[in-house]
């Protein structure tokens, strides 16, 4: 057990951290420190297996901007564009609306204010890669900028990562440009990719699962009929492609599956009829760039509508591979799913991150404040009442 006097020996930033932990495990938030904003965060960040100072620095700042796309996007329209292009049709959709609106209100939690009594589970990041998936992938297909491991609140950054741009500097810059500000594309970001990797966790993101079920009762129509039940959030497939592993060998046998990255095909799951209707509820993505699409429609008060589908004829699409893939490949692997078995070698829970320095200097900052202090002497206060 620290007594006060080891807590007060060791150095500032330190003890101060220690104290934040106590807090955190108190009343189960912990503040976090954004250009002088306070942000009052329902979980933390643990682990950091491999990341150095700057990449945790821009891990931490793509979790605080996520929050503010997905505060963005909590209210829904469901008579809006955003909503029909990344959600599909409202009677189509109509039976899963109020799990949409839930995965929704759940990855707003992240932000939720202090006080609230909801906590999200924390989330251990890494970036030293259990899985071997950074490099997979190519110039064609890309690579994923990160991924989530078993659903669990567990994520890995890749390289690809730490070179997308903060939300608020992408957003305004592009909303600039004339000429490809309606394409929500452009303002992929790493709040973006956060996004979408936090509806794969299973606490957050619910998505349907139908599976075909011998029906032994029936013997009339069909000898098949489904079981609907929930599950964690994947990533839907293009086109009901869903043979995973090819029965054929041959090099020209292998059908991939055409996961549902990007705008191109994330509408194209909510809109063909071919989709099932929750195949667009179902994609971790539809949220990210619908929350992204909100957040645009927040702060420069136009939609970015690109890009455009007018699908007149789904077999035209289907036939034609140009038309389903977007040639966006700088956020995803478009042939892999972005949410791998957790190894048995791999550690699920993160330790806490106490010694990176971006959070040393945050929580360090935050006790040069007045009223930061007083609360550190009413903590030092209960520390010695409780001993
Ligand atoms: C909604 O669910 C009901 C009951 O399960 C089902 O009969 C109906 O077909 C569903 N509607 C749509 C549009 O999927
Ligand atoms: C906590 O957050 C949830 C969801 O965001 C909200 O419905 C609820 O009213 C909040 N509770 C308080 C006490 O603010
Ligand atoms: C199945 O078939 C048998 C004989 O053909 C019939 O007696 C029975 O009622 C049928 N059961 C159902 C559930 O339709
Ligand atoms: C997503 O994947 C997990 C792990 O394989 C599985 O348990 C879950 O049912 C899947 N979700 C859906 C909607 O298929």
């Amino acid at each position: 057990m620290l007594t006060l006097r080891s807590l007060l020996s060791l150095p500032v930033f330190l003890s101060s951290t220690l104290i934040a932990h106590v807090l955190a495990s108190g009343n189960g938030f912990i503040d976090a420190e954004e250009n002088g904003v306070s942000v009052d965060l329902a979980a933390q960040l643990t682990g950091g297996e491999k990341c150095d100072d700057m990449e945790l620095e821009k891990i931490t700042k793509g979790f605080n901007e996520m929050n503010m796309l997905f505060q963005a996007a909590v209210r829904v329209d469901w008579n809006g564009e955003a909503e029909l292009e990344f959600f599909g049709r409202r009677e189509r959709i109509q039976n899963y609306t109020g799990m949409i609106e839930g995965n929704l209100q759940r990855a707003a939690q992240y932000a939720n204010l202090k006080g609230n009594a909801t906590r999200n589970p924390d989330i251990h990041v890494r970036c030293d890669d259990p899985n071997d998936m950074c490099d997979e992938g190519n110039k064609k297909d890309g690579k994923h900028p990160a991924y989530n491991i078993g659903n669990e609140p567990h994520i890995n950054f890749c390289k690809r990562y730490f070179n997308l741009d903060p939300l608020e500097d992408k957003v305004d810059k592009e909303a600039a440009n004339q000429k490809d500000n309606r394409d929500i594309m452009q303002y992929y970001n790493r709040a973006t990719a956060w996004a979408r990797q936090v509806m794969h966790i299973s606490a957050v993101g619910t998505a349907i699962v139908e599976r075909p079920v011998l029906n032994s009762q029936s013997n009339s129509s069909g000898m098949w009929t489904t079981t609907v039940s929930n599950g964690a959030m994947n990533t839907s497939v293009l086109a009901g492609v869903m043979n995973a592993r090819p029965n054929t060998p041959g090099p020209n046998d292998i059908q991939t599956l055409k996961y549902a990255y990007g705008a191109t095909r994330a509408k194209l799951v909510a809109l063909m009829s071919i989709q099932e209707p929750y195949d667009a509820a179902n994609n971790a993505e539809n949220y990210a760039l619908y929350a992204q699409a909100r957040y645009v429609m927040q702060k420069k008060k136009f939609y970015p509508n690109g890009p455009i589908m007018q699908i007149t004829d789904e077999m035209v699409v289907l036939a034609n591979e140009q038309l389903q893939d977007g040639g966006e490949k700088r956020y995803a692997c478009y042939d892999a799913t972005d949410v791998l078995r957790r190894k048995m070698s791999t550690n699920s829970i993160g330790a806490p991150i106490s010694s990176s320095a971006s959070s040393m200097v945050k929580i360090g900052s935050r006790w040069t404040d007045q009223a930061s202090f007083a609360i550190y002497l009413t903590l030092v206060c209960c520390l010695i009442l409780s001993m």
